[in-house]
């Protein structure tokens, strides 16, 4: 296919830009073909990564180091979680402190904004054309089929339309998703992890250049995305009771971001009520590991091949009625 991506401002520079880059299929949640959407994509990654940095030069940070996780009171252990005692835990990571039940989880880490690097990169390099500078405004109709996309500059002609424009995707076509903002704060320790941490309301994603990224908060904003500096400091006070030399380290970089979130919560993929238009949207928290499946069920749909499995929980239809 002949694609071009029609980007308001950079491409990636929204939610992706922001993203912790946990691939946490654990934490997938009881939905069954939610689950099976996120450990499909968690298997691809590898996969994933070795041809993106190979199409593209650009080192994505991949990392499988595993993450500790500290269970919530009442919670149940996520699949393929191993308990650790004190002494585990302190040989695994002798800056944590112990609070309560630890688990170890095999999950891996990328950092976004390199696998957005890459992605661009690699597109461009397989021929796909990114115009960027102008919103697009709207949809190009012929009856009940899309022909194109509007842009506050010029017009696009097109056979498929994939709407895939993270919180901002309802302003196109009624998908019923709105912007959940998190904050975000990095800093650089003396000591560095070697494990995601997560607990005591915040995770921790160590990169291996030194930066560690903690996240994150859930909140009702609209399109606001300024930072808060008392939302920042609660987050990184969360982050050093869990590990003190955190708190020791300066702020390098704070931010937010918006998460296309669905009415359901579940992400949004696949062909809508018009005919030529698809979405590929409503990813929540999950967009940075949701990335590969998102794309081959995609262009799968739009081949016209029937998905290897059941994606009717993500239809864009589900919201009619
Ligand atoms: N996936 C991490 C977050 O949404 O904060």
């Amino acid at each position: 296919m002949s694609v071009i991506v029609l980007e308001r401002h950079q491409p990636g520079r929204e939610a992706s830009w922001a993203a912790g880059g946990m691939i946490a299929y654990s934490e997938a949640g009881p939905h069954p073909q939610f689950r099976e959407l996120a450990r499909v994509s968690a298997e691809m990654y590898p996969e994933f990564v070795h041809r993106l940095q190979d199409e593209s030069g650009v080192n994505v940070d991949f990392r499988s180091e595993g993450k500790i996780h500290f269970l919530e009171e009442g919670k149940a252990v996520p699949e393929g979680g191993t308990r650790l005692s004190e002494a585990e835990l302190r040989q695994l990571e002798p800056q944590v402190e112990f609070s309560g039940e630890a688990l170890l989880l095999q999950e891996s880490t990328v950092d976004p904004r390199a696998l957005m690097e890459a992605l661009v990169k690699g597109a461009l390099h397989l021929g796909v054309e990114i115009d960027s500078g102008a919103d697009v405004a709207g949809l190009e109709l012929d009856g009940n089929r899309v022909s194109g996309a509007i842009t506050t500059k010029t017009r696009y002609t097109g056979q498929q339309v994939v709407i895939c424009a993270g919180a901002w995707s309802s302003s196109l076509f009624d998908l019923r998703i709105r912007p959940v903002k998190g904050h975000m704060l990095e800093v650089i320790p003396q000591r560095p992890l070697r494990h995601v941490i997560h607990g005591n309301g915040v995770y921790i994603v160590p990169r291996s250049d030194g930066r560690h990224v903690i996240g994150s908060t859930i909140e009702d904003a609209g399109f606001d995305k300024r930072v808060n500096p008392d939302v920042i400091q609660r987050l990184h006070q969360a982050a050093a009771m869990l590990v003190p030399n955190l708190g020791e380290g300066l702020i390098h970089q704070s931010w937010t971001g918006l998460r296309p979130c669905s009415a359901d919560k579940l992400p949004v993929l696949g062909a809508t009520s018009l005919e030529g238009l698809f979405a590929a949207t409503g990813h929540y928290r999950d967009g940075i590991m949701l990335a590969p499946i998102t794309a081959r069920v995609l262009a799968g749909t739009m081949s016209g091949e029937v998905p290897s499995f059941d994606i009717t929980a993500f239809l864009p239809n589900r919201f009619a009625n």
